[in-house]
């Protein structure tokens, strides 16, 4: 079940995605931290956060709607109380989501960082869809993307994975963007701009109006999405988007993936991720596979 992306060895393939696995640390009573390939925190920005005004998460139809605002404890508390209560889990691996307004915001983040123990990792947050500067206008902006990318980069003492949005025309041109500019991975993706309207008041049911959708409804194009990638770079890929079973799993791994992040599958069954882990070991193990690797960009395309 072992994989290696970005220089990092995960036990497994599964990861929990960030902002619906807390900081790691409030799920140690639910999963066995250590059990999972890696988890990322929520986006750490450098002030702490409040996020957006609720309502900021809805159910929809084979899915939800979040318009959480990057609500966090900022990068010193993260590294005061979270990071360091996670110390009792050596083996576990922690990616850090980061998350900033301007390029300088993201490099004090990640050159705070550095300073401490503890990381695997970090995952750069270009993509949030949910506030009005930073995040998306990064990636989805070729220029700022690469920019942004190469000055992290540079001071990053930790691998560097880049995280997508799908709301561009090209996400494989973004991925090849961070590729070119130093990304050790990419991962992709983070939700689609959507919205939901109550009939009766006639109002926008999300405070923020707009928000991110995820879960079941994004698979099949988030699926797509991780099948053009994976043609346009040599860097790995984190695929997610609505995994739930074992062989949506295997479907982002077919389509190029090296790893698989899990999101909303943690709001209906916290324990989702290390479900995941041992399902996608019995998978592999009825199917005769004998080491998960062989399943990435193992897509057959019949001739026609
Ligand atoms: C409530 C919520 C909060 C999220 N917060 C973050 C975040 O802070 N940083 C980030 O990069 N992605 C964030 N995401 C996006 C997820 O990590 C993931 O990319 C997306 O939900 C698609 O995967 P899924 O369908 O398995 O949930 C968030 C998603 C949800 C549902």
């Amino acid at each position: 079940m072992q994989v290696t992306l970005a220089g990092i060895t995960l036990a497994n393939p599964i990861i929990a995605a960030s902002g619906t696995f807390g900081y790691g640390i409030e799920f140690e009573e639910i999963v066995s931290l250590e059990a999972l390939g890696a988890f990322v925190t929520k986006g750490i920005s450098l002030q702490p956060m409040e996020g957006n005004r609720a309502p900021r998460l809805i159910q929809t139809a084979a899915g939800m709607l979040n318009a959480i605002g990057l609500q966090n404890v900022g990068v010193e508390d993260f590294i005061a109380t979270k990071l360091s209560a996670l110390k009792k889990y050596p083996r576990a691996n922690v990616i850090v989501n980061v998350f900033g307004y301007t390029v300088g915001d993201y490099v004090a983040v990640v050159e705070r960082l550095n300073q401490a123990e503890g990381i695997a990792a970090y995952e750069l947050n270009v993509s949030c869809p949910n506030v009005h500067a930073g995040g998306m206008a990064f990636g989805s902006d070729c220029g700022s993307l690469e920019y942004l990318v190469g000055r992290v980069k540079a001071i990053s003492k930790r691998p560097l994975i880049v995280k997508l949005s799908p709301n561009v025309t090209s996400i494989a041109q973004m991925a090849q963007i961070s590729e070119s500019s130093g990304a050790d991975a990419v991962s992709l993706v983070n939700t689609f701009m959507a919205m939901s309207i109550d009939v009766e008041t006639r109002q926008p049911r999300l405070t923020n109006i707009t928000g991110g959708l995820s879960g079941p409804a994004i698979k099949p194009i988030a699926l797509r999405m991780v099948y053009e990638t994976a043609r346009a770079v040599k860097i790995p890929i984190l695929g997610m988007g609505g995994i739930i079973t074992p062989e949506d799993a295997v479907e982002f791994l077919l389509a190029g993936a090296t790893a698989v992040q899990v999101g909303t599958a943690s709001y209906a069954d916290p324990r989702a991720t290390e479900r995941l882990v041992k399902g996608l070991e019995s998978w592999c193990r009825g199917h005769h596979i004998e080491s998960v690797t062989s399943l990435t960009k193992a897509l057959e395309i019949p001739k026609p």
